[in-house]
């Protein structure tokens, strides 16, 4: 990663997302720091969206008019531009869902139904976020394959050692694992955990929630077979998201869902199937929600990816530094900034996380408290919750100081 580029003009940031202008109730500036759960979103993709409605508005691949042939190339339009936002070689390789977690879904029960049998392992880590830990599960009920979990040092980052160990058994089938931690920052060394997946024999499933917001993604030069991604997390709409997989491992997919769209033949006696992407794409699909994502994907790319990761390693250093400084403190995941994202994920002796969230909301400061769809995590931590504050790229390091302010606040009310 490039740490010498520009840092982002935050001013001008801030000046395109229209939401960042409102302010509380009883009138402080919103300081938004809860953009793991979901990002804001900037006026070029609430245009976009808009101009879809007002002016393209069809249903696609079915009607012969004027009207739904534009809709149906802005949205194939819109397929090929997430294609090149995170490196596939074929805009096919691209189905639509409705975020990361239909996206797993999709892998699990397609993939997992077709080819997973009693004995099989599926392999994550205990930093996943529910969405790739349930879907496995249940897949691993319905054909008696076994979900192992792989354990993390005490910075939270992945034990290698742990995983090499795990794949020895020779029955992994899968490994599905985050790019980047939702609950504690802490970005995987996918590239690595690919190779060791495939020579173990194999797939590797990232959860890409959490990465394609903050980091410039090339699957190809990941590595991995299967990538999902939510729009709603990088500055796109709600309901919309990407699963992009290797076209040899889709082309042999079965469908997931059934229903119009998908199919090349119906008869009485059976159906046959569209090749992938539409084989995966049953029904009417959100047109104006991919139209939206690609709009954030041109936003994004426009500011510039090595521009938004050292704007984002200048909040994380800070964050660390000065939340750090709080008494009582204790911030998890990488001590190392370049091994994370700016999330700081904490628990503030003597005091419940949702009491700091509450208080430190007093102060006009969102911040979330909860287990952050980690239990798994929060067991392995040791606690029952963290209060997390997460940055984007229209975050300062003026709003860190207010959430710092607001914690030394509930740390006199507790005290
Ligand atoms: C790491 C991670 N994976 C998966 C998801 C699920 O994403 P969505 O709810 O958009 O499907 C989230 C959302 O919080 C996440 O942070």
């Amino acid at each position: 990663m490039n740490t010498v580029a520009p840092l982002i003009d935050t001013a001008a940031i801030r000046s395109e997302f229209p939401i960042l202008a409102t302010s509380t109730e009883d009138g402080r500036p919103l300081i938004y720091l809860d953009n793991a759960a979901t990002s804001q979103k900037p006026r070029a993709v609430i245009d976009a969206i808009r101009h879809y409605y007002e002016h393209d508005n069809a249903n696609v691949h079915r009607g012969l008019y004027d009207l739904s042939r534009r809709a149906t190339e802005a949205y194939e339009g819109a397929r090929d531009r997430i294609a090149r936002f995170i490196g596939a070689a074929f805009a096919d390789e691209v189905i639509w869902v409705r975020g990361a977690t239909e996206g797993i879904n999709l892998v699990a029960h397609s993939w997992g139904g077709a080819n997973l049998k009693r004995g099989d392992e599926i392999v994550l880590s205990v930093l996943e976020h529910h969405s790739n830990i349930v879907p496995w599960q249940l897949i691993a009920e319905r054909t008696g394959a076994v979900v192992r979990f792989v354990d993390i040092d005490e910075q939270g980052r992945i034990r290698l050692d742990e995983l090499r160990a795990v794949l020895a058994s020779g029955h992994a089938r899968i490994v599905a694992i985050g790019h980047v931690s939702n609950a504690i920052g802490t970005i995987h060394p996918v590239q690595e955990i690919a190779r060791l997946a495939h020579e173990a024999g194999a797939l590797l499933v990232v959860d890409g929630a959490q990465g394609a917001p903050h980091l410039k993604i090339d699957v190809q030069a990941l590595g991995c077979d299967f990538y999902a991604l939510s729009g709603h997390k990088m500055c796109g709409p709600m309901g919309i998201g990407a699963l992009w997989g290797r076209r040899e491992l889709l082309d042999a997919m079965p469908p997931y869902m059934g229903g119009g769209e998908m199919i090349d033949y119906v008869g009485t006696d059976g159906s046959t199937f569209k090749t992938s992407p539409h084989r995966f794409e049953a029904g009417t699909p959100n047109v104006g929600g991919a139209i939206g994502l690609a709009a954030a994907a041109d936003y994004l790319d426009g500011i510039g990816h090595d521009a938004l990761w050292s704007h984002e390693q200048e909040l994380t250093r800070y964050g660390l530094e000065v939340l750090g400084g709080t008494d009582g403190i204790t911030i998890f995941g990488p001590h190392d900034a370049a091994e994370r994202t700016a999330v700081f994920s904490f628990a503030l002796e003597g005091v419940h996380p949702h009491d700091v969230a509450t208080i430190v909301d007093v102060e006009g400061v969102a911040v979330r408290a909860g287990h952050h769809c980690c239990q798994p995590l929060m067991r392995r931590l040791g606690v029952p919750a963290t209060t997390r504050a997460s940055c984007y790229l229209y975050n300062t390091t003026t709003e860190i100081d207010a959430l710092a302010r607001a914690l030394e606040r509930a740390r006199a009310v507790f005290r």
